[in-house]
C-alpha cells in the first residue's frame, strides 16, 4: 500500500521568482560552486565506487516484471517469472503470460496486453502547477479525444525534480510532498526512474540520491535505481536509458561502461528511448554549441544503441522534431516549472552525427502552444515582472547612483552645490534640466565608466542563451544601454526639476530619482525584454519574469501487443490556483480545479517484435 503517514506535512511553496536578486544571486553562485566542485569529486564516480556488482532487491521488495539494469556495470536482469507476485500488481495484470519469459535477459519481451508509462520533466517548483501535473499523473485513466489513457506503471523523472536549489527540504516540500498528495488514491506500486538537472545538481547530487538512489519511496512511486542514471528493458526489445550527463559536460567512465556492458544486452531490432536532462541536439543548433551534443552522439556511437527516440526537458514548453525515416527528438519539460516560451524553436534543425557527415534535416513537427499564444504573453511582462519588488528596489538603487552620479557631473560643471543646481536650472523647464545633465554626463569620465560598465552588462543579458556569433548581443546591449542612459539622464532632470523650490531640496531629488528610477528602469528593462524577444533573443530572461504557470507537459506512452510505441504528449493549457490545508487529522486538503489535459502530440513507432 502506498498511502502516506498523514503526519507526513510539507509546505506548499511558490513559484521561484528568479529576478528577486536573491534568487539572482544565489543561481550564480550555486553554479559556479557545483561546477567548479564537480570537477574536483563527481559523486557519480563515487557512487559507481560504492556499487561496482549488481545490487540485488532486498527480498522484502521484490522486482515485478522489467528486467532491472539500473544497477551496476554487470546488471541484474531480474526476471518476473522467478518472484512471487503480489496480488493486484500492476505488471501481473500487464503480462498475460510471465512463464514465457525466459532468464538472461530475456524477460518482459513478450508482453501480451498494452504496457504504459509516463514522462515528466521540470517540475517541482511552485506548488500550482507541480500538482496539477501531479494529479494528473496519478489519475487511474485519463480520457483525451477518444484515448483512454490509463496511468504508467513506470514513471520517468527527467531532470530538474526541484528548483531553485536541491535539498531534502526542498524535495520534500517542491516535490515529494505535491506527488505525495496527489497520489493518495494509488493502491499499486508504480516504479520512478529519474535522471538529474542542473538544478537537481546543485548540491553535488547529495539531496537526488537520498532521495531516488536509496530504494526509497517517492510518494506513491517505488525508486529501484542505485546510481543517478539506468537502463530499464521494456516489453517488445524496447529500452529505456536515462544518461546522466551532469552539466553537460562529460558522462564519467563508470557510466560509459554500464551503457556498454547494458548496451550488450540489446538484441538485434532492439530499440532504445534516450532520455537526457536537457535537448542538447536543440542547443547545438539555437546555441551553435556543437559540444554538448558531440558528448550525446558519441555516447550513441561507442553503445551502438538504435535510438528511436530521445526525450528530454529543460526547455519548459514542448515540441517535436521528426529526422525523415530517423529518431524522433522531444523536448517535454512541462512538469511544473515557469513556461518558457514556444517561439523560439527553430523550423527545423540541422545535425551532423559525426564531424565529416551530411548534416540530417529535422523538421519541427509538433509544438505546444502555439508560438502565436506563446508570444501573446509577452506584453504580460510589463505588469507581471514588477511583482519582483527586490529586483524593481535593486533597479531603484542603481537609478538613484546614477543620479548621483550625473547630478555630480552638473555641479561639478556649473560649481556650487546641489542646492545651488537645483535653484538655477530646476525653474528652466525638463528639456533645459535634461541638456544640462546630458552634457555634464557625457563629458563626466566616471560616468562613462560605469556607461562601459552597463553596456557590459547589457552584452552579457543579449548573449544568454543565444546563438550565433557574439556579436550578435552588441546592438541589443547597444540600444539597451543607451536606453537606460537616457532614461537616467531623464529621472535626474525631472528630480532636478521636481526639487525645486523645495526645501531640503537635495533630499527631495533623491527621493523624486529613487521613485521615478526604480519605476522607468523597471519599465525599460521589461520593454527590453520584450523587444528583444520579438527579434529572437532572451526569452527566457522574458519568461523568467512572465512567471506563467499554464502551458504545462507531460509524456505518457504505451508498447502494444504488437511491439509498437505510442507517444502521447499532453497538454496543460491553465493551472487553477491550488492551495493546501491540513485538517485536524492531518490530511492535505487542496482547493481550486484540476486542470482538463489535451491531446497535443502523438506519434507511434513501429518496434520489432519479440518472443510473442
Ligand atoms: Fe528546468
Amino acid at each position: 500500500m502506498s498511502a502516506p503517514k498523514p503526519e507526513e506535512r510539507y509546505t506548499a511553496k511558490q513559484a521561484v521568482f528568479w529576478w528577486a536578486p536573491r534568487e539572482l544571486f544565489a543561481a550564480g553562485v550555486r553554479a559556479t560552486l557545483a561546477k567548479t566542485f564537480g570537477d574536483y569529486a563527481d559523486r557519480r564516480e563515487t557512487l559507481a565506487a560504492l556499487t561496482p556488482h549488481a545490487i540485488p532487491p532486498s527480498s522484502d521488495e521484490p522486482l515485478r516484471g522489467l528486467s532491472e539494469t539500473s544497477i551496476a556495470p554487470t546488471p541484474a536482469i531480474m526476471i518476473f517469472s522467478e518472484i512471487e507476485s503480489s496480488p493486484g500488481s500492476v505488471w501481473e495484470e500487464a503480462i498475460d503470460h510471465p512463464q514465457s519469459m525466459g532468464t538472461s535477459g530475456q524477460s518482459a519481451r513478450g508482453a501480451a496486453t498494452d504496457y504504459w508509462f509516463d514522462y515528466v520533466a521540470d517540475l517541482g517548483d511552485g506548488f500550482a502547477a507541480t500538482y496539477s501535473v501531479a494529479e494528473l499523473l496519478a489519475r487511474d485513466t485519463l480520457t483525451v479525444d477518444d484515448h483512454t489513457l490509463p496511468r504508467g506503471q513506470l514513471l520517468l523523472m527527467g531532470g530538474d525534480q526541484v528548483y531553485p536549489t536541491p535539498s531534502d527540504e526542498e524535495y520534500r516540500n517542491r516535490t515529494v510532498g505535491p506527488y505525495t498528495t496527489a497520489s493518495l488514491g494509488i493502491e499499486s506500486e508504480p516504479r520512478l526512474y529519474a535522471i538529474p538537472g542542473n538544478h537537481d545538481w546543485y548540491d553535488g547530487l547529495t539531496a537526488f540520491i537520498n532521495q531516488f538512489c536509496t530504494e526509497q519511496r517517492m510518494a506513491a512511486w517505488k525508486t529501484l535505481q542505485y546510481r543517478s542514471y539506468f537502463s530499464v528493458e521494456l516489453p517488445h526489445g524496447w529500452w529505456l536509458w536515462g544518461i546522466d550527463a551532469a552539466f553537460e559536460a562529460r558522462i564519467d567512465r563508470p557510466q560509459m561502461e554500464y551503457f556498454r556492458e547494458a548496451s550488450n544486452r540489446l538484441r538485434e531490432g532492439d530499440r532504445v528511448i534516450l532520455c537526457t536532462a536537457k535537448p542538447t541536439w536543440l542547443s547545438c543548433t539555437v546555441a551553435n554549441n556543437d559540444e554538448e551534443y558531440r558528448i550525446l552522439r558519441n555516447f550513441i556511437t561507442e553503445t551502438g544503441a538504435d535510438v528511436a527516440l530521445m526525450v528530454a526537458g529543460d526547455t519548459h514548453a514542448y515540441v517535436r522534431y521528426e529526422e525523415p525515416g530517423g529518431t524522433h527528438k522531444i523536448v517535454a519539460g512541462g512538469g511544473g516549472a515557469y513556461f518558457s516560451g514556444s517561439a523560439a524553436f527553430p523550423d527545423g534543425l540541422r545535425l551532423r552525427e559525426t564531424r565529416s557527415a551530411p548534416p540530417i534535416d529535422h523538421t519541427k513537427a509538433a509544438v505546444f502552444p502555439s508560438p502565436a499564444d506563446s508570444r501573446k504573453l509577452y506584453w504580460s511582462a510589463l505588469w507581471r515582472l514588477p511583482r519582483a519588488l527586490g529586483f524593481v528596489a535593486a533597479l531603484g538603487v542603481f537609478a538613484v547612483f546614477l543620479a548621483y552620479l550625473l547630478q555630480f557631473a552638473v555641479v561639478r560643471r556649473a560649481g556650487g552645490a546641489l542646492n545651488d543646481v537645483i535653484a538655477d536650472v530646476g525653474g528652466d523647464g525638463i528639456w533645459q534640466a535634461f541638456l544640462q545633465v546630458a552634457g555634464s554626463g557625457l563629458t563626466f569620465v566616471p560616468f562613462l565608466a560605469v556607461v562601459a560598465l552597463m553596456f557590459a552588462g547589457a552584452y552579457a543579458l543579449a548573449n544568454k542563451g543565444a546563438g550565433g556569433g557574439r556579436m550578435g548581443g552588441v546592438p541589443f546591449g547597444a540600444v539597451h544601454t543607451t536606453a537606460q542612459v537616457l532614461t537616467a539622464m531623464f529621472v535626474t532632470a525631472v528630480a532636478i526639476v521636481a526639487a525645486a523650490g523645495l526645501d531640503p531640496s537635495w533630499l527631495w531629488f533623491f527621493l523624486v530619482a529613487a521613485i521615478l528610477g526604480s519605476l522607468l528602469t523597471t519599465l525599460v528593462f521589461t520593454l527590453y525584454l520584450i523587444v528583444a524577444s520579438l527579434l529572437g533573443r532572451n526569452h527566457n530572461e522574458l519568461f523568467i519574469g512572465i512567471r506563467w504557470s499554464g502551458y504545462k507537459n507531460f509524456l505518457r506512452f504505451r508498447i502494444d501487443s504488437a511491439g509498437d510505441l505510442h507517444v502521447y504528449a499532453l497538454g496543460l493549457r491553465h493551472v487553477d490556483k491550488r492551495e493546501l490545508t491540513w485538517d485536524e487529522h492531518g490530511n492535505p486538503k487542496v482547493s481550486g480545479q484540476a486542470s482538463t489535459p489535451t491531446l497535443i502530440d502523438t506519434i507511434t513507432l513501429s518496434g520489432t517484435p519479440h518472443g510473442t
